[in-house]
């Protein structure tokens, strides 16, 4: 995975900052995704605040994972099979990365800027390729 170690050091150090706004961030998160594509509604079958502790969690996966992209592989792979279970479709990772950047640049206000955007971009799209590359093959 092609991240810096400046822009790990950006997304982990922005992640301490959305911790503390976890449920609205949550909110701003699946409100924007459906906003963007209704029909992804069905596959989330918990309620909005288990969703939120599920939006952190994978905000985790990505800050915890970039300080060992070896150890973080296999644990993506697992993640991808358990995504196919759910009825997730490799297109659907647009508008969810999608959604995660918009939270992320309401979440962090003036804090947010160009290079950090690049930094959540490069990173979500590497987790989401080895995701996509094990699992998904439509
Ligand atoms: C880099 C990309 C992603 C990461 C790191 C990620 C991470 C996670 C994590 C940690 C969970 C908690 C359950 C588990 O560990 O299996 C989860 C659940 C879930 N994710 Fe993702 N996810 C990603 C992309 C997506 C995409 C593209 C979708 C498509 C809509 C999606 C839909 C879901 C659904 C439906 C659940 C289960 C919700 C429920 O039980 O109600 N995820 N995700």
């Amino acid at each position: 995975m092609s991240i810096t170690p400046r822009q790990k050091q950006l997304v982990q150090e922005s992640f301490k900052l959305v911790e503390p706004i976890a449920d609205q961030a949550a909110q701003i998160f699946y409100q924007t995704l459906f906003e963007y594509d209704p029909s992804l509604k069905r596959l989330f079958k918990s309620d909005i605040r288990s969703q939120g502790k599920k939006l952190m969690m994978t905000l985790k996966v990505a800050v915890k994972g970039l300080d060992d992209l070896d150890a973080l592989i296999p644990v993506l792979q697992q993640l991808a099979a358990r995504h196919v279970e759910y009825g997730v479709k490799a297109k659907d990772f647009t508008p969810v990365g999608n959604a995660l950047l918009y939270t992320l640049k309401v979440g962090l206000g003036e804090k947010w800027n160009r290079e950090l955007r690049q930094a959540w971009v490069d990173t979500f799209r590497a987790m989401a390729t080895i995701m996509k590359a094990h699992s998904f093959n439509d």
